[in-house]
C-alpha cells in the first residue's frame, strides 16, 4: 500500500496550482473585483454567491457555505479521494506525487534553500566587514563620504566592499565543495568552463538586495571611479546579481524592507531608477524610496507596492527616455487603480536624478515638488491631449481610441466611472459603461457578503480576531514573528482558541509561506478546519496590508501583555503566601522590571 504524501509536498503544490484556473476550467468563472464568481455548482441558486479568491486560494459560497482549497473542490466537484485528488492537481502539473515509504520527494530541497539564505547573509556581512576592514577600503570609504552619505545610512543599508581580488569570496566562504557550489548558485562566485571559480564582484561598493522579511537575496555592485587597481575598469557602472532561486528582479524592490523598517506607517511609496537614489534620498530623511533593479515596473511590483501604501510616486529623468519610462509605468498601473489608490508622475528638470536634485534643493522643497506633481488622471488625459488634436473630430475619435482600451484596465469603482465620465467630456461623445450591465448582480453579491462579515465582526475575541487576519493572509504573521521567537508564555493564557493560534504560528513559522488554502488543509476532516473555513470568509473593510500587519502585531502585543500579567499575578500570590522558590523569584524580578520599563515608556513627558 502507498504510503502517505509528505505534508511538504501537498503544501508545495497547493502553492503551484492556481485555484481559479482549477475551477474555471469546470465552472467558469468571472471576475469581480478582486475574486472571481459564478453560480455554485453546490447549490442550486439563480445569482452568484460563490467566490473564488485568488489570494487565499480558497473557494467560498455564501449560500450554501461550501469552502475549501483546490484539493477540497476537486474532492466535492469529481468526488475524487483526498490521495485522487491530490493526484489530479499533480497531474495537471505534470509532476509525480510522492509517498513516504514509496519513491521519495526530494527531502533536500528545502534544506538547500535555506542554507542559501544563510550563506548571502554571510556574504552580506563579510562585504560589511571589509568596508571597515580591508586594506585598500579606503578609497570606497572615501567615494561614499563624497558622495555624502553617513555611517548611519550605509548601516541600514548594510552597504559593503567588495574587494579588488579574483578569490576574496571564495577563500572566505567557499570554505568546503558544497558551498563553494552554493555560492555559485547564489551568483556570487562565477565558475568557469576548468570548473574553477572566481569572484562575481570585485573592487566594488556593494549593496545588498533585501526581500520583504529582510533576507539578502542579492546584491548590486557599484564600480568605484578612477580606481587605479581596478580589475574592471572597463566594467559596467553597476554589476547586479544574475537570476538566482533567491532572486527575481521583477518582483523585488531595492529599499522596500529599508523603508518598512523605517517607517511605521508608508505614507507612499516613490520609485526611482537607482540604488545611489534610494540611499541619497533617506540620507536626506526621505524614507519612501525604492528603486526597481534595472527593469521597467512590473505588475508584480506594483501590486506589491499597493499592499503597502495607497499612494505611489513615480520619479524620472524629464528627458525623452524618462518621458517614455513614465508612460510605460502608467500602463502598468491601470489594473491596480483602485478606488482609495493614488499614483503620481513626477518628472525631474534634465540632466538631474533623484539624488542629485534632493542635494540641491532639500528635503522640503523637494516634497513641495512632489506634493505639485500630476496625478494619474492629470497627466493621463495630458499626454493624450497633448497628442491629438481634440479640436477636431479625428483628434477626438484618436483619443477615445487610445483611452478606451486604458481605461477598461482599470477596476471597477468611482474612480474607473470619474476617468470615463472626463473621457466622454474631453471626446464629447456618450460611451457605453461596460460595468452598469453588471452593478446590480454586484450589488447583491455585495451585499451578501457585507451580511457575513458584519455577523462576525459581532464578538470578535483578540485570539479570534488574529486567527482572522491570518487567514486572510498568511504571512502577516511574519513581522511579528521576527521580533517574538518565543511566544509558549501564551500557552498559559487559558482562553478559548489560544491553543489553536498557537499552532497556526508554529506552522507559519515553519512554512512562512503557506497561502490560506494550503493552511486550513492542514486540519482536513477535522471539526476545526469548518471553523477555520467560517474565519476565512472575513473581508477587511480596507485592504491595506501594512494596516492589517500593524492590527495583527498590536493584538499579539496585547496577548503578550495579558500574559505577563497574568504570570505576574500568579508569582504575586506565590510570593505573599513565602513559597515562592529561587528561580521564581529571579523571574519575577525580571517581570517586575520588564512591567515598570513599559509603563514608563508608555507614560507622556
Ligand atoms: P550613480 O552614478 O552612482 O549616481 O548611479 P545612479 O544610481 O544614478 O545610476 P544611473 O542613473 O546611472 O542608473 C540607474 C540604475 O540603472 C542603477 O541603479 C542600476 O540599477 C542600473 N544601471 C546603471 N548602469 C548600469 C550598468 O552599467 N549595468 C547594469 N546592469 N545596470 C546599470
Ligand atoms: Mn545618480
Amino acid at each position: 500500500m502507498a504510503g502517505r504524501i509528505p505534508q511538504q509536498f501537498i503544501d508545495d503544490l497547493l502553492n503551484r496550482v492556481d485555484i481559479v484556473e482549477v475551477i474555471d476550467s469546470r465552472v467558469p468563472l468571472k471576475k469581480k473585483g478582486k475574486e472571481y464568481s459564478a453560480c455554485c455548482p453546490f447549490h442550486s441558486e439563480k445569482t452568484p454567491s460563490f467566490t473564488v479568491s485568488q489570494n487565499k486560494q480558497f473557494y467560498h459560497c455564501f449560500g450554501c457555505k461550501a469552502s475549501g482549497s483546490a484539493i477540497g473542490f476537486l474532492m466535492e466537484y469529481e468526488h475524487l479521494s483526498y490521495p485522487e485528488a491530490i493526484e489530479e492537481l499533480a497531474h495537471s502539473q505534470g509532476i509525480e506525487v510522492p509517498y513516504e515509504g514509496g519513491q521519495r520527494p526530494d527531502p533536500a530541497l528545502k534544506k538547500v534553500q535555506t542554507d542559501l539564505y544563510d550563506l548571502m547573509q554571510e556574504t552580506a556581512q563579510y562585504y560589511q566587514h571589509q568596508l571597515r576592514q580591508h586594506a585598500s577600503s579606503e578609497q570606497a570609504i572615501k567615494y561614499l563620504k563624497e558622495r555624502g552619505l553617513s555611517g548611519e545610512i550605509a548601516k541600514d543599508f548594510a552597504i559593503g566592499y567588495a574587494p579588488d581580488s579574483w578569490d576574496g569570496l571564495l577563500k572566505a566562504l567557499g570554505t568546503s565543495a558544497e558551498r563553494e557550489k552554493a555560492l555559485v548558485t547564489t551568483g556570487m562566485l562565477i565558475q568557469k568552463d576548468s570548473g574553477k571559480c572566481y569572484d562575481r564582484f570585485r573592487d566594488r561598493i556593494m549593496f545588498p538586495i533585501r526581500d520583504r522579511r529582510g533576507r539578502c537575496i542579492a546584491f548590486g555592485g557599484r564600480i568605484l571611479p578612477k580606481a587605479s587597481s581596478n580589475t574592471d575598469k572597463e566594467g559596467a557602472k553597476y554589476l547586479n546579481s544574475p537570476e538566482t532561486p533567491l532572486f527575481h528582479k521583477g518582483r523585488e524592490l531595492y529599499g522596500l524592507y529599508e523603508a518598512r523598517q523605517a517607517l511605521r506607517d508608508i505614507p507612499r511609496l516613490m520609485v526611482v531608477e537607482g540604488y545611489m537614489d534610494v540611499v541619497a534620498l533617506a540620507q536626506f530623511d526621505v524614507r519612501y524610496a525604492v528603486a526597481t533593479l534595472g527593469t521597467a515596473t512590473t505588475p508584480d511590483h506594483m501590486q506589491r507596492l499597493f499592499q503597502l501604501t495607497s499612494e505611489v510616486v513615480f520619479c524620472f529623468d524629464g528627458d525623452r527616455a524618462g518621458k517614455d519610462a513614465a508612460w510605460r509605468a502608467l500602463q502598468t498601473c491601470l489594473p491596480e487603480m483602485r478606488d482609495g489608490r493614488e499614483t503620481r508622475f513626477m518628472f525631474l528638470p534634465e540632466g538631474e536624478d533623484p539624488d542629485s536634485y534632493i542635494r540641491k534643493i532639500g528635503k522640503d522643497a523637494f516634497e513641495a515638488e512632489l506634493k505639485q506633481s500630476q496625478t494619474f488622471s492629470e497627466y493621463l488625459f495630458k499626454q493624450l491631449t497633448n497628442e491629438a488634436d481634440i479640436s477636431g473630430i479625428g483628434g477626438r475619435a484618436k483619443l477615445v481610441e487610445t483611452a478606451q482600451p486604458m481605461l477598461s484596465q482599470m477596476p471597477e469603482g468611482i474612480y474607473r466611472k470619474v476617468m470615463f465620465e472626463q473621457l466622454e467630456k474631453l471626446g464629447r461623445v456618450e460611451l457605453s459603461q461596460p460595468e452598469s450591465a453588471h452593478s446590480e448582480m454586484k450589488r447583491r453579491f455585495k451585499s451578501s457578503r457585507q451580511a457575513a462579515s458584519n455577523n462576525m465582526k459581532t464578538a470578535m475575541s483578540p485570539v479570534r480576531k488574529a486567527i482572522t487576519l491570518l487567514l486572510y493572509q498568511p504571512s502577516l504573521a511574519q513581522h511579528w514573528l521576527q521580533r517574538n521567537s518565543d511566544y509558549n508564555e501564551l500557552a498559559k493564557l487559558d482562553l478559548p482558541g489560544m491553543d489553536l493560534l498557537l499552532e497556526v504560528l508554529e506552522i507559519l513559522r515553519n512554512s512562512p509561506n503557506l497561502s490560506t488554502s494550503a493552511l486550513i488543509e492542514r486540519w482536513r476532516q477535522t471539526p476545526t478546519a469548518n471553523h477555520l473555513a467560517k474565519l476565512a470568509s472575513w473581508q477587511p473593510e480596507l485592504d491595506d496590508y501594512e494596516a492589517l500587519e500593524i492590527e495583527f502585531s498590536a493584538l499579539m502585543d496585547a496577548l503578550n501583555k495579558q500574559s505577563v500579567d497574568h504570570r505576574y499575578d500568579d508569582l504575586q500570590a506565590k510570593l505573599d503566601h513565602g513559597t515562592l522558590n529561587e528561580a521564581e523569584m529571579a523571574e519575577y524580578k525580571m517581570l517586575l522590571q520588564q512591567i515598570y520599563a513599559a509603563k514608563s515608556a508608555s507614560k507622556p513627558d
